[in-house]
């Protein structure tokens, strides 16, 4: 594997820190919340996350953030259960515990890059699309929605970026119709270098990772595991790859795709 593609993070670098919500406000069916991590001096890189704490809940929730400016850290969650939605209705000044920055990172590939994402994954996309840009990559994004309740989120994360950016909905409410993994299919048949980066629900990153594969490029997705400690201590998060288990919380969550057992 040549130098520039190597996962970037390290495993044992993380702490506990006291952190403090200092915005939150919905875009959709999404809350982008922001934490200040005050004077820790913590610098997250694309795709490692955070276990946060959740006020009435022993386990923390692991997310990953869209991107940090100083001590501050952007995170978008998408209400699914008791805890996430828990955490979209604290208000700010709230104050938590986050163990933090865990896994790996997402590797900056030479040459040009796709990033096909859906819901909270373009969270982690965006912050790699921010990274990926800084290094002179041209990055085309494509992102999946059942309908048009993602225009907000898409706005907000990549209006400031210089991606070429497209949106797909199921319904056709917004964009194309239909699902990105077309699109990336049409874009690697014509014969595109791209390194393919993706994040979202498992058949999007596999269907996405077929197609890459089935052309021969180079793709990296980040698996969403089900997690408890986040550090690589209980085994929750365990995920099959062809070089055998592997704890996702400590030797991912970012994975070459070609790597994983799908
Ligand atoms: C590396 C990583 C990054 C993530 N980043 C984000 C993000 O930026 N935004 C976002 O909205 N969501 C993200 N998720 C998913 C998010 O962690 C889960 O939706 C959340 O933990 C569910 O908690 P809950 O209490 O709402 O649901 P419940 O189902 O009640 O959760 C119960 C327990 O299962 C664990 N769990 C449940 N679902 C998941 C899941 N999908 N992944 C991991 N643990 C789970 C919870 O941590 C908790 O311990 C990420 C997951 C991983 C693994
Ligand atoms: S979440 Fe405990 S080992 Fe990965």
């Amino acid at each position: 594997m040549p130098r520039s593609l190597e996962f970037h993070g390290s495993a044992a670098a993380w702490d506990d820190y006291p952190v403090e919500i200092i915005d939150s406000h919905s875009l959709g069916p999404h809350q982008r919340i922001v934490l200040s991590f005050a004077d820790s001096g913590l610098r997250f890189k694309p795709g490692q996350f955070l276990n946060l704490s959740v006020p009435g809940h022993l386990l923390r929730r692991p997310l990953a953030p869209a991107g940090q400016h100083g001590s501050e850290i952007e995170l978008i969650v998408t209400p699914f259960g008791p805890g996430t939605h828990k955490l979209v209705r604290l208000k700010p000044g709230s104050r938590l515990r986050a163990l933090a920055p865990l896994g790996n990172s997402f590797p900056v590939a030479p040459g040009d890059a796709v990033l096909i994402g859906a819901g909270a994954g373009a969270a982690p996309l965006a912050f790699l699309a921010a990274r990926l840009l800084a290094y002179g990559r041209n990055v085309t994004v494509l992102h999946g929605a059942p309908s048009n309740e993602d225009a907000e989120l898409v706005r907000a994360l990549y209006g400031g970026l210089e991606v070429q950016l497209e949106y797909f909905s199921e319904d056709g409410s917004l964009g194309r119709t239909g699902l990105p993994t077309a699109a990336l299919h049409e874009l690697l048949a014509s014969g595109a270098e791209v390194t393919v980066y993706s994040v979202g629900p498992y058949a999007l990153m596999k269907a996405a990772a077929a197609v890459a594969l089935a052309w021969r490029r180079p793709a990296f997705v980040s698996l969403d595991a089900h997690m408890a400690c986040g550090v690589g201590a209980c085994l929750s998060c365990a995920v099959m790859t062809k070089s055998g288990q592997k704890h996702a919380c400590k030797d991912g969550p970012v994975f070459a795709a070609e790597e994983v057992r799908w």
